[in-house]
């Protein structure tokens, strides 16, 4: 158990007796239910009300998740005729992506890393598995697409990790409490990417990352901005443009690294094919790393 809980009404650091987070200065007591610290205060929780309904009734009627353990123990990969198989595979590539990078930037490290917007908490579970302390967060505790999913991959499986119910725009821990703040599918739902990438990097070590994979990028915010005109329903979900986010590196002294996935020469001529019928870019899951400088 990692003692880098901050309180979420007073902010002072908390201390964890049996599994209970106890507030050191003010009378914040709470113990997790179901395996899960729900930490959203009720302010935050009535924020979010209608996002999480919206969340809810689009992720339902796309038959997200499912009533098999199987298959959360499978994630990310899917059966041959599973609906969304092509973004299950986006999503594999990215995380072979992640590992290799991980591998290569900290070797042979044991790090503290945060799935921020985690989901059914897939990629915590592998974060674990490859050794390392990972903590799932995720404002949905849903239990078929949010944390609560997470006790199917927690009840097979010989591993651990926290699953913690909270706003990643208020990170109830500690500063520096991270290696690593990944957002995977998440980022692109900030409502303000530069208060969410600050709230990130407070949390994180000097010498860690902020991480970002499976948020949509585009080149400009014009074609951005078409593909949300083209949407059937406004969800929170956005985009990420690479000019956006050199500002944001640029503004806090960050070195930013940007890895595009190599997609092929006959997929590349589907995308131009592809963009030149819709009259803009389609998006490229670019893997982003913000850098923290400094040393621990
Ligand atoms: C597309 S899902 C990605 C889930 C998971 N990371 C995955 O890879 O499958 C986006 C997630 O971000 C979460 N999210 C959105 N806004 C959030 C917020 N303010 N705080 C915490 N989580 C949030 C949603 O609840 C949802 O689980």
């Amino acid at each position: 158990m990692i003692p880098f809980f901050r309180c979420p009404s007073c902010g002072s650091q908390c201390q964890i007796q049996a599994a209970t987070i106890t507030c050191a200065t003010c009378t914040y007591a709470t113990s997790p239910c179901d395996g899960i610290y729900d930490i959203l205060t009720a302010d935050s929780l009535r924020h979010h009300q209608g996002f999480l309904d919206q969340y809810h009734r689009i992720r339902r009627s796309e038959k997200r998740g499912s009533e098999q353990v199987a298959w959360y123990l499978g994630l990310p990969t899917v059966p041959e005729d599973h609906p969304f198989r092509k973004e299950w595979e986006q999503r594999r590539e990215s995380m072979e992506w992640l590992r290799k990078f991980l591998a290569e930037r900290f070797p042979n490290r044991t790090l503290d890393v945060l799935d921020a917007g985690a989901g059914n908490c897939w990629l915590t579970r592998h974060l674990a598995e490859w050794g390392h302390r990972a903590v799932a967060l995720d404002i949905d505790d849903d239990p078929r697409d949010g944390l609560a999913a997470g006790s199917h991959v927690l009840a097979s499986l010989p591993i651990s990790f926290q699953r913690v119910r909270a706003d990643f725009v208020h990170l109830p821990f500690v500063d520096s409490a991270f290696d690593l703040v990944i957002f995977n599918g998440a980022f692109h739902y900030a409502l303000d990417q530069g208060q969410l990438l600050d709230e990130a990097l407070r949390a994180t070590r000097p010498g860690g990352a902020v991480v970002l994979i499976d948020s949509p990028v585009y080149t400009t915010a014009e074609d951005g901005e078409k593909m949300m005109a083209e949407r059937a329903e406004q969800g929170r979900a956005r985009y990420l443009t690479i000019m956006g986010l050199n500002d944001l590196a640029n503004a806090r002294g960050l070195k930013l690294e940007v890895f595009t996935p190599s997609i092929g020469f006959f997929n590349w001529l589907r995308k131009q094919a592809a963009e030149l019928r819709r009259g803009r870019e389609l998006a490229i899951m670019d893997r982003i790393v913000f850098n923290k400088i400094g040393t621990e």
